[in-house]
């Protein structure tokens, strides 16, 4: 069988699991850090059953975690959940379980909140995760949803040569995988518009969607309510 979009995706992952945090770091010039902050300040209640997409190192599962909020993370990912459960202090209230974002395991308002951070851009198929998404949350749940993007104009042309010369030359020398950071690049540069996702989130029956740029738009937190 030919590979799928999705193996792709996992393989690219999987080669850069062991320098994924740092180079996200260095990248984001430490403001990766401050902005999964962002989505938890947003989150309208404290405790109760949150589950992270596309979860990664874990990185927001276990900064959520941490405040008392019940957290399971997904992935489909195992090299990148292997490097997320290596840091769960024990007695974390945290699981990681293998799965994906398109079919959920989970029964229909399981949760109160589900959130998204930095993997939109790389799921092909967004109305279906955001149906799905919409399909676990309880009523009057809430997701979050952030991304990087497109900043505004006057930053766009030292943006771009950021993303197009500096992050692959220093992704590859550091992960060994040049093409994934090339990869960044383009799908950041090719990526829907912030009122694009927003209609996409209100056409999978969310009842309303709050757009919050960040760092000038280098950065975008969409939060969904149910
Ligand atoms: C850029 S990383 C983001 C990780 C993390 N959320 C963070 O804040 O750093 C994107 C993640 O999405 C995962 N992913 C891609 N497609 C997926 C799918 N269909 N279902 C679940 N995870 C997926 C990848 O394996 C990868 O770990």
């Amino acid at each position: 069988m030919p590979p799928t979009p999705l193996d792709d995706i996992k393989s690219m992952f999987a080669s850069i699991s062991p320098t994924y945090d740092r180079l996200n770091a260095w990248f984001s010039l430490g403001l990766d850090r401050s902005w999964r902050q962002e989505i938890r300040k947003a989150l309208p209640f404290r405790g109760g059953e949150i589950l992270d997409c596309c979860t990664g190192t874990g990185e927001l599962a276990l900064l959520l975690a941490s405040k008392g909020y019940h957290v399971t993370g997904i992935d489909v990912c195992e090299p990148m959940l292997a490097q997320a459960r290596k840091k769960v202090p024990q007695g974390t209230p945290l699981e990681f379980v293998e799965a994906d974002v398109y079919k959920l395991p989970f029964p229909d308002r399981s949760f109160h909140a589900v959130t998204n951070a930095f993997s939109l851009r790389n799921l092909f198929n967004l109305r279906q995760v955001f149906r799905e998404t919409h399909r676990v949350l309880a009523p009057s749940g809430v997701a979050l949803f952030l991304d990087l993007t497109r900043p505004k104009r006057w930053l766009r042309p030292f943006h771009q040569l950021y993303l197009q010369r500096f992050i692959p030359f220093i992704g590859g020398l550091v992960s060994g995988n040049r093409k994934a950071y090339a990869y960044l690049a383009h799908s950041i540069l090719s990526f829907h518009s912030k009122e694009e996702i927003r209609d996409l989130l209100l056409e999978g029956s969310f009842r309303h969607v709050e757009i919050r740029p960040l760092s000038s738009g280098i950065a975008t937190l969409w939060m969904a309510v149910k």
